[in-house]
């Protein structure tokens, strides 16, 4: 087994979950890799003294060189504000870093080709973090699509939703501000979460028309009083990839709480999963001349055998460590058949569809998807 000295830029939300999921690490049976968390760079001290407790931590800084020019690391993980991703992936290319960034890898389109054409000339391994499809429900999914049971494909809807902002006292912060999440307010958030499998599966949309809606246009700031959130909420796309992809991405979605949701049919057969019900896939096969919808049970188990026994259940946080595992097998050259993590390629492709959205927002039209 080989070790993976890791080290994190970004020590927030994302960057303790990290740190949580390598402190899980024992429960992966058969894992080619051992990460060990040994660096942690953020502006925050409040931030950076939240890592004290993990003890193979030797540096804690404010200063991200520290961790770009020290050769005893091997892997980054990148997980900061938008604004700041082409800028530290760029860093990260040019010190010869591999790295896991965060979605969605550059706050714009522009952004993400600079990064991406610049790892294209370089010999790092970069992927972007997207979880959800780790879910064995997920999974599930996945490979009944990818086996080709669904036969000619007639329509998909694919949706993430959140609902914390249904609260309108609820303070702004960095992802409701245009100038640091993007002009692409919640695609920038949550789009990658709903074209990581479609991008996969060769669903690339051609064109898309875009419903961008802007609900809540303030919050409070820091010292109470109104700040402008300038950022979508809510983003509705009817994407055309050769038959009706519908994709939606929300902040404000009553009654959904990080609720992941595909549906697929075709002529031969269909596939529907959500974590709001996250034990159960249902598929569709036309059976002795009736249309039957079959309820399958799903365990713990993902795409990387745990200990946890396949009779229990599986959540958020075994969804981050098996995304880990694709990660750092992947590296390794040990994924197999596995679903790996975005692609560089794909996070290009992604910008290309959420661009296309966002123009199709303001002019009301439907407008093509550059790169198709
Ligand atoms: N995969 C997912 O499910 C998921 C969920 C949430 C966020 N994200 C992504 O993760 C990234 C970070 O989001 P988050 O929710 O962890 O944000 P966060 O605000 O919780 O954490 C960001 C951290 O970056 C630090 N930071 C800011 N500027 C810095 C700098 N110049 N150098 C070093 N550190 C700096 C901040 O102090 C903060 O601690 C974003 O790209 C976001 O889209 C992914």
């Amino acid at each position: 087994m080989s070790v993976a000295r890791i080290g994190i830029v970004g020590g927030g939300l994302m960057g303790r979950e990290l740190a949580a999921a390598i402190g899980r690490w024992a429960a992966l049976e058969d894992h080619p890799v051992q990460p060990r968390l040994e660096a942690v760079c953020d502006t925050s001290p409040e931030a950076l003294a939240w890592f004290e407790r993990i003890p193979t931590v030797r540096l804690l800084t404010a200063d991200r060189r520290a961790l770009l020019e020290d050769s005893d690391l091997d892997v980054l993980y990148l997980a900061v504000p938008h604004h700041l991703h082409e800028e530290l992936y760029l860093e990260a290319i040019a010190a010869g870093k591999d790295f896991l960034g965060e979605k969605p890898f550059g706050i714009d389109l522009g952004a993400a080709r600079r990064i991406v054409a610049a790892l294209g000339a370089s010999d790092v391994f970069a992927r972007c973090s997207s979880e959800m499809p780790y879910f064995p429900g997920a999974q599930l999914a996945y490979e009944t699509i990818r086996s080709g049971a669904l036969g000619q494909v007639i329509e998909v809807e694919h949706s993430f939703l959140h609902s914390s902002d249904l609260d309108r006292g609820k303070p702004i912060n960095w992802k409701r501000q245009a100038r640091y999440c993007g002009q692409l307010g919640v695609m920038a958030d949550l789009g990658m979460h709903v074209l990581h499998l479609p991008l996969r599966l060769g669903w690339r949309p051609r064109r898309v028309y875009a419903v961008l809606q802007d609900i809540v246009q303030e919050r409070p700031g820091p010292d109470g009083s109104p700040v402008r959130c300038d950022t979508w909420d809510n983003a509705t796309l009817h994407a055309d990839a050769g038959f009706p992809l519908a994709l939606a991405t929300k902040r404000i979605a009553p009654g959904e709480t990080n609720t992941w949701r595909l549906r697929a049919l075709g002529m031969d057969g269909g596939v529907e999963f959500s974590t709001a019900n996250p034990k159960a896939v249902h598929r569709f096969a036309l059976r002795d001349g009736r249309q039957v919808w079959e309820r399958l049970e799903t365990g713990s188990q993902s795409a990387f055998a745990t200990v946890t026994r396949p009779i229990f259940e599986f959540g958020f946080s075994d969804a981050i460590l098996q995304m880990w595992a694709a990660y750092l097998a992947e590296r390794e050259g040990a994924l197999g058949d596995r679903l790996g993590c975005v692609t560089p390629a794909e996070a290009l492709a992604a910008h290309e569809v959420l661009a296309a959205a966002q123009v199709s927002g303001a002019s009301g039209a439907s407008e093509p998807v550059t790169g198709t």
